[in-house]
């Protein structure tokens, strides 16, 4: 269980100082998600491009940086955070169905190691700016591999049927073209095919059909050098990431040999298990055959219950009191939809006890907004059994008007 990484005193202190909501992330937690795929990977030696949008913190960033990681972002924001945050522009591929010309400009500007391009439309785009910059951008095509990843509808992308990528016909149209343009160079092809994916069975299926395309792609001429499997390597809630070593071996299964530079992106496996949430009981109360305890944390801090269903393991901080019961945990937002974990056992918690929401690291801060109003949380790191530090303040009211004329 998580919770043996993240000691209650340690929190009550971070509490206390940072104040609740409060993110709260071990680095040390985030290290071993690293090395784990540093060591599965080893024979492979991938370039493994960490994908900002599940925690684009600038404190856990560094550390994926300092690792000697890339970045795979998928905005112009994140190209910022991503520079700002120690990762190389040569290791940085910018991803994503919709860039505008004035993120293309900014990504080639920089020095990105490639775009991942998701469409004809957008490859006449960059191959305008490269022409303004006058040089040739280098690319990747986003290819839809039409396999199914078994996980969420909203985050399955690699079905035909999905906004996501080009279909392999329409990737060889567009290869051709890129080859003979003077301002692009096809350098890579992508696929991703989901996230929160639990088994390495599709990822050997879209590794196959993309090397084969690549091959294929080779015979006309096209030498690419990346081939990009994407991410979503899938993380229990509650626990740590599933050995990446069967994803090692269905990844190298098709590549390993093939001359062909494997580049990762994963997000959630590695820094899902190394945050939570951290919110104090405001209130306790009982209603229509239900328990709630009501908490200063909310889906504006934490969407994932509300928007995917996601069920978060929820704990007190110290000990409750009595028998357990059965209790939906609740934010103070207008919404129904505002729950953190619905239907948990608990023992009774006093107002102003900690709650702690496990595996909130991915998808958490990043997703939060300032809905109802609310300044965004806090973040903290632990770096080390009685260390930690703010890497991001917590948010004033003065912050929610900020950017008003
Ligand atoms: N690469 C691309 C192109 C992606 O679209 C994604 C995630 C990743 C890599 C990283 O996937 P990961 O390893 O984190 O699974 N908000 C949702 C997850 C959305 C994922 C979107 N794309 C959630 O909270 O579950």
């Amino acid at each position: 269980m998580l919770s043996k990484y993240f000691k209650p005193g340690l929190l009550e202190k971070i509490a206390a100082k940072a104040g609740t909501p409060v993110y709260v992330y071990s680095a040390p937690v985030f290290l071993k998600q690293v090395r784990a795929y540093q060591k599965a990977f080893k024979a492979l030696d991938p370039l493994f491009c960490y994908a900002m949008k599940a925690n684009s913190s600038r404190g856990l960033c560094a550390l994926a940086a300092k690792e000697g990681w890339g970045a795979d972002v998928v905005s112009g924001g994140e190209l910022y955070r991503a520079l700002r945050a120690g990762f190389k522009p040569g290791n940085i591929i910018f991803s994503g169905v919709g860039k505008t010309p004035e993120e293309l400009d900014y990504a080639l500007k920089a020095g990105i190691l490639f775009v991942n391009a998701e469409s004809f439309e957008e490859v006449l785009e960059l191959e305008k700016a490269a022409a303004r910059l006058k040089l040739r951008a280098p690319l990747s095509l986003r290819i839809n591999p039409d396999v199914d990843p078994h996980t969420h509808k909203f985050i399955s992308t690699g079905k035909l049927g999905s906004k996501f990528g080009v279909s392999f016909e329409e990737a060889l149209k567009i290869y051709v073209y890129a080859a003979e343009s003077r301002h692009l160079k096809p350098v890579g092809a992508h696929f991703h095919i989901g996230s929160q994916v639990h088994s390495a069975g599709p990822y050997a299926l879209a590794a196959g059909r993309l090397a084969a395309f690549m091959l294929k792609l080779a015979s006309r001429g096209v030498n690419l050098k990346y081939a990009d499997v994407g991410g979503g390597w899938g993380v229990k809630e509650g626990g740590e990431m599933a050995d990446p070593a069967a994803l090692a071996k269905a990844v190298a299964g098709v590549f390993q040999g093939s001359g062909f530079r494997v580049i990762l992106e994963p997000g959630r496996s590695v820094c899902a298990p190394a945050g939570l949430l951290l919110g104090r009981v405001i209130y306790r109360k009982s209603g229509g055959h239900k328990n709630y305890i009501v908490v200063d944390a909310a889906m504006n801090d934490l969407v994932r219950p509300a928007l995917y269903g996601a069920k978060h393991p929820v704990a007190l901080v110290g000990a409750g009191r009595g028998p357990e019961k059965i209790y939906d945990i609740v934010g103070p937002v207008c919404e129904s939809g505002d729950f953190l974990a619905q239907g948990v056992r608990l023992k009774e918690p006093r107002p102003g006890q900690l709650l702690a929401v496990y595996s909130a690291g991915a998808y958490g801060f990043s997703m939060s907004s300032q809905y109802n109003s609310r300044p965004r949380a806090a973040e903290a790191l632990i770096t080390g059994p009685a260390a930690w530090r703010l890497i991001r303040r917590r948010e004033t009211y003065r912050d929610l008007v900020a950017a008003e004329k």
